[in-house]
């Protein structure tokens, strides 16, 4: 759940002369809520084109997790202005996602272009919102508190490997992060939903499910289940070979939670865990809810129970009042787990968050000097797991051909590495056995056996 790179996802063919166009910043959360503002959207009239340029109306589906990704924001309704401005174009511009959720009405006067604010939960009343919108009223419709809405419409980027959201919102308060207030509370679906989806999914040939929370491994309170027992269910679902989930967070991944992966070998060998520190002076000023040896304890319970399993983490550096002593603590703790993989990021503050209250906020330059160290530490490990698995045979789901090299397929290993290496086409969304020959700090590159 991290990526702010704008992406388009979908392509659908125009029907009706209405078009819209969206951009999705963020996380996976996101990019699943994307493919059902474009269902929506086209249940409604509208038909997708390829550029902002070409629309009526301009979806900004926003993140705002750090300083950065919410400024890229402001700049791309900023670009969007002028280019309506050039062109003379009557062009609606809808903000949704996190900063919408952040901001609301204050989006609005912010900037006149913007026409329509709109949270997560609101989705499926999309047409009657744009509705008022074409008859002239500027509209804002921000309720982090109903219900999510069920899962109506959605435009599938891929026909293979499907997001499903199982629940929305958290409800931590982790001092440094603004998604409590932007997505809400915690919400799970219904489990029989969640299942009834996915069986859906599976009949029409998706192979791959990634299920999407803010925290997975709290699913289910509201509906007396858990993660462990909608896994087994999913589990049992004919045609659905592989299950992915993000994200959890180490003081409700338990006992039961790690029996059942052990027992479900269709759920990826890939724990994404993320720590945020290695001090527990940190951590707790973070609120985080755990000490260092608790989660050690945890990974190596998990490992002795999945051999080989990757865990992949997320860490903070430069939280307010880190001191070198704390990091040096983060910096042990990534050499001893000795992670598959890691994103690191440097601190950033966010508006209503408890860290902007604390003291000891780092001057720019030590947090970034902090952050390239980890970075630079963990890009060697990074580099010695993918090596290990050189001359080894791996089980590969095809996502496509590789976007660099178009003679080359693209694919993920259980563990989420990427592979790449020749063969047709026509093998996308199957699984293939490669043989790996090289390996980066980035990717394996492999010959289908
Ligand atoms: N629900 C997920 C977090 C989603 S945000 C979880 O608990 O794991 C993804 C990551 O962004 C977080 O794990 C954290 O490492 C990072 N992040 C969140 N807020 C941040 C902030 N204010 N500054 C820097 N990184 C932040
Ligand atoms: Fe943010 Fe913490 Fe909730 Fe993750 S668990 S979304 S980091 S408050
Ligand atoms: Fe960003 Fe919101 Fe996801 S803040 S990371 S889009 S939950």
């Amino acid at each position: 759940m991290r990526g702010t790179n704008p992406k388009l996802a979908l392509s659908v063919t125009p029907v009706q002369n209405k078009t819209f166009y969206i951009r999705t910043y963020g996380c996976q959360m996101n990019e699943s809520d994307s493919e059902r503002i474009a269902g929506t959207l086209i249940d409604g009239g509208y038909s997708m084109v390829a550029s902002a340029d070409e629309a009526d109306l301009v979806v900004l589906n926003t993140c705002s997790i750090r300083e950065g990704a919410e400024n890229k924001v402001y700049s791309d309704i900023g670009r969007l202005r002028l280019l309506q401005r050039e062109a003379g174009a009557t062009r609606t511009v809808a903000v949704a996602g996190c900063v919408a959720q952040q901001e609301g009405p204050a989006l609005m006067a912010r900037d006149r272009s913007v026409g329509l604010v709109f949270g997560s939960r609101a989705i499926s009343r999309l047409p009657e919102l744009i509705g008022r919108v074409e008859a002239g009223e500027r509209v804002t419709a921000i309720d982090i508190h109903t219900r999510p809405d069920a899962p109506d419409s959605q435009v599938r980027g891929d026909p293979h490997r499907a997001w499903v959201t199982v629940m929305e919102g958290c409800d931590n308060h982790c001092a440094f992060c603004v998604v409590p207030a932007t997505r809400g509370p915690e919400v799970s679906r219904h489990p029989d939903g969640v299942v009834a989806e996915v069986r859906e999914l599976a009949e029409r040939g998706y192979v791959e499910v990634t299920l999407l929370g803010q925290n997975v491994t709290s699913y289910g309170k509201n509906h007396g289940t858990d993660f462990a027992d909608l896994l087994r269910r999913l589990h049992a679902i004919d045609g659905i070979r592989r299950i992915r989930y993000t994200t959890s967070h180490p003081k409700d991944f338990s006992d039961r939670l790690m029996d059942t992966l052990a027992d479900c070998p269709k759920v990826a060998r890939h724990l994404h865990l993320p720590l945020q520190s290695g001090s527990d002076r940190v951590l707790a000023r973070m609120g985080r809810g755990y000490t260092y040896a608790a989660y050690r304890a945890k990974i190596e319970r998990v490992r002795s129970l999945l051999p080989g399993l990757a865990i992949t983490t997320d860490l903070i550096v430069g939280f307010p009042g880190e001191t070198e002593a704390d990091f040096s603590a983060t910096l042990d703790a990534v050499r001893e787990i000795g992670y598959f993989n890691l994103y690191g990021f440097k601190y950033s503050r966010r508006p209503g968050t408890l860290a902007l209250t604390l003291d000891g906020h780092l001057d720019d330059d030590t947090r970034d000097q902090r952050l390239a160290t980890l970075l630079a530490m963990q890009k060697a490990t990074t580099l010695r797991h993918y090596q290990a698995l050189v001359g080894s045979l791996v089980n590969v789901l095809v996502e496509g051909v590789s976007k660099r090299n178009t003679a080359r397929l693209s694919g993920r290993l259980e563990n989420g590495a990427l592979a790449h290496f020749e063969g047709d086409p026509g093998w996308v969304g199957s699984f293939r056995q490669v043989r790996v020959t090289q390996a980066s700090a980035s990717a394996l590159i492999g010959v289908a056996v």
